[in-house]
């Protein structure tokens, strides 16, 4: 039996997961620094390093205990090598070839956007059903909104992606500015079915050039011009002070300092993100001819991006992770290490951290 230990740490989540191939994940362990950020509003890099280095030693020892292997157990160790904070990725990378250095372990430098995609291969694989390909995949997250034709042997071709925020990254500084907790996506979409979003008009975005190419920046700057047009103070100094005395409200409790006005524009501005995932999404499967739609990365927990990417406007099949593979996590590192574990491409301990790696 193959089995592959993965470490992730490319961002502000430690992760390390043991995964058996062909699509078993004997353990997936998640360290997350919500509790260090949030109070910045966004991932802080120095602190996220210092964070990773703390949580990595034994993130990884829970996942071997959790998966009852030993290191002879392993046919190789996986690692994120980009893209992502470079002091983040450093600590996850230094950790793995250390691994391998010691026991003897060949190691694979993993693309942390290949990995997204894989978490969908992996889980499909898992329930007995393979993804058809050539297949459109969509990733967004907080740092990526990118996408992708999928073509068999698991290469990938470049569609479009975002020109300045991250659709994540875009719903997170929205949920800033309004006084929202961090991480935004998970909040505001839990309270867009709450708003009518009629309320507030907001436009798509224009862009000359590649069609399947995303902005979200103009739309971040429409929900700022309307929070300072109406006064939202009272408000955002109530959900601050709910904060204080629960650092994780609920629906109800965040629902409780929050006007309909506000609600409103959170359902346009979630409607809008959606559309303006979708129609690309949609106008480059059909282009490309491809047989199922892939859509991964923490955007893709969105309920209403599920609901709507459900609705038949994609025309093929769509395969979407469940939440807790779509966010940052070392099994989709796994999966995306084995295929190239059976071709026998492995990287050497010259292995670089790389912020910008290209996937195609
Ligand atoms: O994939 P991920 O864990 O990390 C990156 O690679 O960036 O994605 C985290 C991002 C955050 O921006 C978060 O706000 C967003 O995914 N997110 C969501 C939802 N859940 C997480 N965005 C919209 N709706 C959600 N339900
Ligand atoms: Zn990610």
């Amino acid at each position: 039996m193959v089995q592959i230990l993965a470490i992730e740490s490319s961002c502000d989540e430690t992760a390390a997961a043991v995964v058996a191939a062909p699509a078993d994940i004997r353990s997936s362990v998640v360290a997350s620094q919500i509790a260090t950020h949030g109070k910045y509003g966004g991932v802080v890099p120095e602190l996220a390093s210092r964070e990773h280095l703390r949580a990595i030693v034994p993130v990884v020892r829970e996942a071997m205990t959790k998966a009852r292997a030993g290191w002879a157990d392993l046919a190789a160790v996986a690692v994120t090598s980009g893209p992502g904070l470079v002091g983040s990725l450093l600590v996850g990378m230094t950790y793995a070839k250390a691994i391998c250095a010691v026991r003897g372990l060949p190691l694979i430098g993993v693309n942390h956007i290949e990995g997204h995609i894989h978490a969908v291969l992996l889980e499909a694989r898992a329930d007995g059903a393979e993804v058809e390909l050539p297949a459109l995949a969509l990733v967004a997250s907080g740092g990526h909104t990118h996408l992708f034709e999928v073509l068999p042997g698991m290469h990938y071709r470049l569609l479009g992606k975002t020109r300045d925020d991250a659709a994540g990254e875009a719903y997170d500084k929205v949920a800033k500015l309004l006084g929202f907790g961090y991480p935004g996506g998970p909040i505001l979409d839990l309270l867009a079915p709450h708003g009518d979003p009629d309320g507030l008009r907001l436009t798509l975005s224009k862009m000359k050039g590649n069609t399947l190419d995303f902005s979200f920046s103009g739309l971040k700057t429409a929900m700022l011009r309307w929070s300072r047009i109406e006064d939202m103070t009272g408000e955002i100094l109530a959900r601050r002070a709910l904060q204080k005395l629960h650092p994780r409200p609920s629906v109800e409790q965040w629902l409780s300092v929050t006007p309909q006005r506000t609600l409103d524009a959170i359902a346009a501005f979630q409607n809008v993100v959606v559309e303006e995932l979708l129609t690309r999404a949609a106008r480059a499967a059909e282009a490309c001819d491809s047989r199922s739609v892939i859509i991964s990365g923490g955007v893709a927990c969105n309920a209403g991006l599920r609901r709507e990417a459900r609705s038949g406007r994609l025309h093929c099949p769509v395969y979407f992770p469940t939440p807790g593979l779509s966010t940052d996590n070392a099994a989709m590192i796994a999966a995306a290490a084995l295929p190239r574990f059976e071709r026998g491409e492995f990287d050497d301990l010259t292995l670089r951290a790389s912020a910008n790696l290209a996937l195609a």
